[in-house]
């Protein structure tokens, strides 16, 4: 990836650019907390965005995506957006900095990226991340990481319509090699836990669908959470978020709420406490705990928060009945990866087979990703 983009830089660009990288990332669990203020269990992979970069002297900023295989370019000096969708993540990671008082001088680019694009990995918090770290450096701006992922968050927001939480570009900036991180999305607070569980294998497998209007039901989702929220504070004034939030005080609200938005609710109450049982169950080096709370999420995600579909569904129940130790969709939904923990013997029979069965089943292949934890935003 790295000779592709030196070699499009250069003849676009010239001699002089420095390289910058930042990864997709994995959840272990805690799906659709990071906006309600739980826990998360993100870790940084091994694919993500290079880009190759130079200031340019002006205040114009060139860009070419080697995956597009197209140019563009826009001028901090102007309001104008670009047109290119892909264009907007770098030009809202240029305003969103600037917004924290960093300085973006121009600068010309070319980037690239292996996180398959749709399959909930993040590919657009690495384009972020890889930027927001890049035009710290070559600025000397010296924001923090929680800035840098703030600033992809707030591009999502601002620029490309999706109300995200922080834990995919938490991730992507505070990666490290072999490492899983708790965030608790509410203080910020942050644990790195190893993570190389002996005899298990962690898979992923895409099934390479993205179903339309993902972004519209996430954005859906939030307001839920929101709303259930409000409802609980009117008893409960210390509520912030829906993860302060104790089951019965849901219950106290059902009849003032909607049933769509009581069991959006109830999922969300589920899984912080899954969260704090998975970590309690790997300090303990329990596997089978930590699986087996993976299913519960998948169901919740599935019946509860319902932005599952029959592809991810399908994989989940296929890795049941294989007894894998644990398997769930992962990300926002409506398509992408399951992610599986799996027991070295059953790994080549789990994946051969829910392969064929999904193929069989759908009329299209899946993939299949090893996932690796790895470093997130850097300098190369
Ligand atoms: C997407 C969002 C994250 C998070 C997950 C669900 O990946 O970008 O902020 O909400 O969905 O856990």
């Amino acid at each position: 990836m790295k000779n592709r983009i030196h070699g499009k830089f250069l003849s676009l660009f010239g001699e002089g650019g420095v390289f910058y990288a930042a990864a997709g990332r994995v959840n272990l669990i805690g799906e659709h907390t990071d906006y309600n203020g739980g826990y998360v269990f993100p870790g940084a992979i091994d694919k993500g965005v290079m880009a190759e970069i130079k200031p340019n002297g002006t205040t114009v900023t060139r860009l070419f995506s080697i995956d597009f295989d197209e140019y563009a370019e826009f001028d901090l000096a102007s309001d104008a957006v670009p047109s290119q969708h892909w264009a907007r993540y770098v030009y809202g990671v240029c305003r969103e900095t600037e917004k924290r008082g960093g300085k973006v001088a121009g600068f010309d680019a070319v980037f690239s990226g292996d996180v398959p694009a749709g399959a909930g990995l993040s590919s657009s918090a690495a384009l972020e991340s890889c930027f927001a770290f890049a035009l710290d450096d070559l600025n000397g701006n010296g924001l923090s990481r929680f800035d840098l992922a703030r600033i992809g968050q707030s591009t999502e927001h601002n620029y490309c319509g999706v109300k995200c939480g922080i834990m995919d570009q938490f991730a992507s900036c505070f990666g490290k090699a072999g490492q899983l991180i708790r965030l608790d999305c509410k203080t910020l607070e942050y644990k790195y836990f190893p993570f190389n569980p002996e005899g298990y294998r962690l898979v992923l497998l895409d099934t390479c669908v993205k179903h339309k209007l993902a972004d519209s039901a996430y954005n859906k989702r939030r307001e839920s959470c929101e709303r259930a929220a409000a409802a609980i504070r009117k008893n409960h004034p210390e509520v912030e978020f829906l993860s302060d939030c104790k089951r019965l005080w849901l219950d106290e609200v059902r009849s003032e709420i909607s049933g769509e938005d009581f069991i959006r609710a109830e999922y969300v109450i589920g899984e912080v406490q899954r969260v704090l049982d998975v970590c309690d169950a790997l300090e303990r080096g329990d596997y089978e705990t930590v699986g087996e709370m993976m299913y519960q999420t998948h169901f919740g995600l599935s019946r509860l928060y319902e932005v599952s579909c029959p592809e991810l569904d399908f994989l989940a129940s296929t890795a049941r009945r294989m007894e894998v130790t644990g398997s769930r969709m992962m990300g926002g939904g409506f398509g992408g990866c399951t992610i599986n923990l799996v027991k070295n013997e059953l790994y080549d029979k789990f994946t051969s087979t829910a392969a064929a069965l999904y193929r069989e089943k759908f009329g299209h292949d899946l993939k299949i990703y090893d996932v690796v934890i790895s470093d997130g935003a850097r300098k190369l």
